[in-house]
């Protein structure tokens, strides 16, 4: 076990953690874009996607399952496992996506990716999903490679709105017992 596996708890995030979900998700998606597209765009976006009332609303919806990570003093990640009411792969009867995936850039590399994605998996397959889909901004190169290491195939592309920009993001495609 590493140090910071063992600093850190994953757990399922509940209504509760709404005003918590939404200032991480803030902080994490800029973070993890700013610098590569327009601040304006990105900071509508995150008005428009994180604010509290938005993530009580996604807290409580029973399609979505949130998990948090977490130290003793702070929010560090989380990750959100999304049922889709129809597979957007054609021809494929993939409804699982993983919808979002951020860790706190003071501990990239450091293996809590890889947890998330595994625990994700694993509450995919309780739900009798084998497969998992994503998508991702196609210049995402750190993210690419990730989930290319954690089995991700990538199956196809998909258009992404982030206010007037338009970007283009690949669909990956992973089993859910992959690590
Ligand atoms: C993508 C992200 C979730 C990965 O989390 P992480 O905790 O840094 O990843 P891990 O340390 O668990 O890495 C797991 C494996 O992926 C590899 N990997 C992770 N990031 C990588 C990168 N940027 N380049 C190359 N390989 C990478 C690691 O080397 C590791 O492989 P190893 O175990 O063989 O060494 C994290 O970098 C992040 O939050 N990025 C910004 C937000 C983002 O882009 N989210 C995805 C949106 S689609």
């Amino acid at each position: 076990m590493t140090d910071i596996e063992r600093k850190i708890t994953i757990r399922i995030a509940s209504e509760k953690d709404a005003l918590g979900l939404s200032e991480l998700a803030a902080k994490l998606f800029y973070q993890a874009y700013i610098g590569s597209m327009p601040s304006a765009a990105l900071e509508s976006y995150i008005v428009e996607n994180f604010g509290i009332t938005q993530q009580r609303v996604e807290l409580l919806d029973l399609s979505i399952t949130t998990l948090l990570v977490e130290s003793e003093t702070e929010l560090l990640g989380y990750a959100q496992l999304r049922l889709n009411p129809t597979p957007v792969i054609q021809d494929s009867d993939i409804t699982a996506e993983l919808w979002r995936i951020y860790v706190d850039r003071t501990c990239h590399g450091l293996g809590v990716g890889r947890q998330l994605l595994g625990r994700i998996g694993e509450i995919a397959r309780e739900m009798s999903h084998d497969k998992i889909w994503l998508g991702v901004w196609e210049k995402n190169v750190g993210a690419i490679a990730f989930y290319k290491k954690l089995g991700f195939s990538v199956v196809g592309e998909k258009e992404f709105h982030l206010g007037d920009e338009v970007q283009n993001d690949l669909v990956c495609v992973g089993s859910t017992t992959a690590e």
